[in-house]
């Protein structure tokens, strides 16, 4: 039976450590000078995204190539989703072009757990609106762990716009599954009720978040999500949550920095910290590639 990627919620720590491992040794691959091999050939895959996307879609379709699949790309602006067609058909129609993965960015959450039990292709979740973005939080804790050489027992800091955010949920769902201490921070009317009951501890100030924390973490301000009034300006955001140097401090001084990007420069983090010596930022989208191309592999050979 065919197996998909939703979430982080349904997978076990085995599972997630499963996949960590397979993406280490297909990092090695990536960073090669000969970034070919056979794992997926005669496989199709096709980026169906719904919502924009720099990193996650030309990842997902590198690593497509990298492993020798047929890769495709399709956006709503550019297909007959334009024309009124549903989101259903659109993806029976794809998924009747010999389609073996699905993978699917939507603002809706839950639009790729709709589609998985209607498709024979795997779908793979790319983001669905404010619920999770299991890749983004698998190439997180690679890096994480490659840094680091462990999770369990880090203290974790994620700061900024938890309320809209899918990269915090499913960071949540892995690192406690993995053993780290999770805290996050930011504006209190950008913290969902209920974030506490998910196991980590909730702050409204920075510095509290951050206090000795081995891995520092921004979000992004989501600024298409928002609604007016939930914050006065990014000038004042960036003066009370944004991450600076002195900031920084409060920290561990070995700690890392980290943002799944697109960053705002200047808003939830410094150009300083950016690109300071603590940034492993550049290293996250390296790794996006090697987690994505172990996840479709174990996809395609029967899951996780
Ligand atoms: N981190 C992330 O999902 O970035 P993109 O929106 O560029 O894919």
């Amino acid at each position: 039976m065919k197996q998909d990627l939703l979430g982080l919620k349904e997978l076990s720590a085995d599972q997630i450590i499963h996949i960590l491992d397979t993406a280490a040794s297909m990092k090695e691959l990536v960073k090669s000078q000969n970034k070919k091999a056979p794992h997926l050939q005669g496989k199709t895959v096709v980026n169906l995204f719904y919502e924009n996307s720099t990193r996650t879609r030309l990842s997902f379709e590198l690593a497509a190539k990298y492993m020798s699949a047929n890769a495709a790309n399709i956006t709503a602006s550019g297909s007959s989703v334009a024309k009124g067609e549903t989101l259903i058909d659109t993806a029976e129609t794809i998924n009747a072009m010999g389609t073996d993965i699905l993978v699917m960015r939507h603002s809706m959450s839950g639009a790729p757990h709709l589609l998985a039990p209607l498709v024979s292709a795997s779908v793979v979740n790319a983001g669905d609106g404010m619920n999770e973005h299991p890749t983004q939080a698998l190439l997180d804790m690679l890096t994480i762990k490659e840094h680091k050489g462990h999770i369990e027992g880090l203290k974790v800091a994620i700061i900024g716009d938890v309320y809209h955010s899918r990269v915090v949920r499913s960071n949540i769902y892995g690192l406690t599954k993995l053993g780290a201490e999770v805290s996050v921070g930011g504006p209190s009317t950008l913290m969902p009720m209920g974030i506490d009951k998910l196991g980590v501890k909730v702050y409204n100030t920075v510095h509290e978040a951050i206090m000795d924390a081995d891995i520092v973490m921004g979000l992004r301000i989501q600024m298409e999500r928002q609604k007016k009034g939930l914050f006065p300006s990014t000038r004042e955001y960036f003066r009370f949550f944004g991450i600076d140097e002195q900031r920084l401090r409060l920290a561990k001084p070995d700690a890392l920095v980290m943002h799944p990007g697109p960053v705002n420069r200047g808003v939830e983090l410094s150009t300083s910290v950016i690109d300071g010596d603590r940034s492993v930022i550049t290293d996250q989208v390296t790794s996006g590639v090697a987690v994505r191309m172990a996840v479709m592999y174990m996809l395609s050979r029967g899951g996780f």
